[in-house]
């Protein structure tokens, strides 16, 4: 069947040409334990200090991993000149004045998404790292994931013809009661959302004109805003994009991720392990494929390893800053389009 003969070492994350940056990671959190630090492990990436303003988690990160260094001074970290890229795994709400201080030091940076939770904050971001010649990725690292790479190579070969319509729907429970999720505004949307409406852009190559969206607070929930959305970006072009992101299902019997991606000449559904393919010459055959590789920590070697080949061909990284500007200005869209009832134009 057309196009549908996939081989892992065509979507599984490559290691990039060059990989001795020296990485200098700041946060030393949940994240950049549990992915960040295995992944570049895995890769043969060099880290070569770590730093938190909590200097327990410094040291016992750099224990865990071998890392030659920790501190609790960022100082320390952007005077030293083995360190190439800072990897920057805090909160968004932490981000800015950071990546000021790294930018004016000459280092790199790989950013954690959400990049910012307020424009103004996204787009001096960026303004800061260009005008200091330094290199802003945004770790949107869910498009270096295995499944995703297996579905954005099926879209690139014509697998279904022209994508039509992209369906997500994504049921899960993160309302956990004292975490900083629930204290976060907007979190749905912005913090984890965004990795979806992210895809969204990567499986179309398209950014919409319009976002509306709905939401609703539930009963008993801890969040301090909704965890439960529903996002409609409507295209200048033939297609249309619809997120459903339920991320306060009690009954976990029932999470689940699915992607239904529909083309004129056949359709994609995807989960985290599988993808399924049926062409309409072919209703009654149905092609799967079981992915190899997961999303956490796999996707981290890749985002990094794009970094290093941007860094070594001296162009922007896929998802550079200024690229992210594009999905976090959906994001922010989503929300304002939730509270005001009124679909949001983005141009
Ligand atoms: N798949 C993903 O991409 C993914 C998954 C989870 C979290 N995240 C993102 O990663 C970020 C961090 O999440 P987390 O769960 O690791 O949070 P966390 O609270 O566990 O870790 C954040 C760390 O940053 C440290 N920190 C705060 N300010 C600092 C400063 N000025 N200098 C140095 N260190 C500082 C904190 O002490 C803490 O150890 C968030 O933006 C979150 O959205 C991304």
């Amino acid at each position: 069947m057309r196009g549908m003969d996939v081989n892992p070492i065509d979507y599984r994350p490559q290691l990039p040409d060059r990989r001795d940056y020296g990485i200098g990671l700041v946060g030393c959190g949940g994240i950049a334990n549990g992915a960040h630090l295995p992944a570049y492990r895995t890769c043969g990436y060099r880290v070569v200090a770590c730093c938190d303003v909590r200097p327990e988690a410094a040291e016992s990160t750099a224990q865990k991993f071998g890392i030659p260094k920790w501190t609790a001074d960022l100082d320390e970290v952007l005077s030293d000149p083995d360190v190439q890229i800072v990897d920057l795994a805090v909160h968004a709400s932490q981000r800015r004045p950071l990546v000021e201080r790294i930018a004016a030091a000459g280092k790199h940076i790989l950013s954690q998404k959400p990049f910012a939770m307020h424009w103004a904050d996204a787009q001096r971001m960026v303004e800061v790292c260009e005008a200091a010649g330094v290199t802003l990725m945004v770790n949107q690292q869910a498009r270096w994931a295995p499944q995703h790479r297996v579905l954005k190579l099926l879209l690139e070969r014509g697998t279904v013809g022209h994508l039509y319509s992209v369906l997500h729907v994504l049921r899960s429970c993160q309302d956990v009661a004292g975490s900083w999720i629930v204290a976060l505004e907007h979190f749905n949307i912005i913090d984890h959302g965004i990795h979806y409406i992210d895809l969204t852009r990567y499986f179309t190559g398209l950014t919409p004109q319009r976002v509306k969206a709905t939401t609703t607070i539930v009963p008993g929930q801890h969040a301090v805003t909704p965890m439960i959305y529903s996002i409609t970006c409507e295209y200048d072009a033939d297609v249309m994009a619809t997120l459903h992101f339920n991320n306060i299902i009690r009954a976990s019997g029932l999470h689940g991720n699915t992607w239904y991606l529909d083309g004129t000449d056949g359709s994609i559904m995807a989960t985290h392990s599988t993808v399924e393919i049926c062409l309409k010459d072919s209703p009654g055959e149905r092609q799967v494929i079981q992915v190899q590789g997961s999303w956490f920590p796999e996707a981290f070697g890749g985002s990094m390893g794009e970094l290093m080949q941007a860094l070594t061909e001296g162009r922007p990284p896929q998802t550079s800053g200024r690229d992210n500007l594009q999905s976090i200005k959906i994001a922010y869209g989503a929300v304002e389009s939730s509270q005001t009832g009124k679909a949001v134009e983005l141009t």
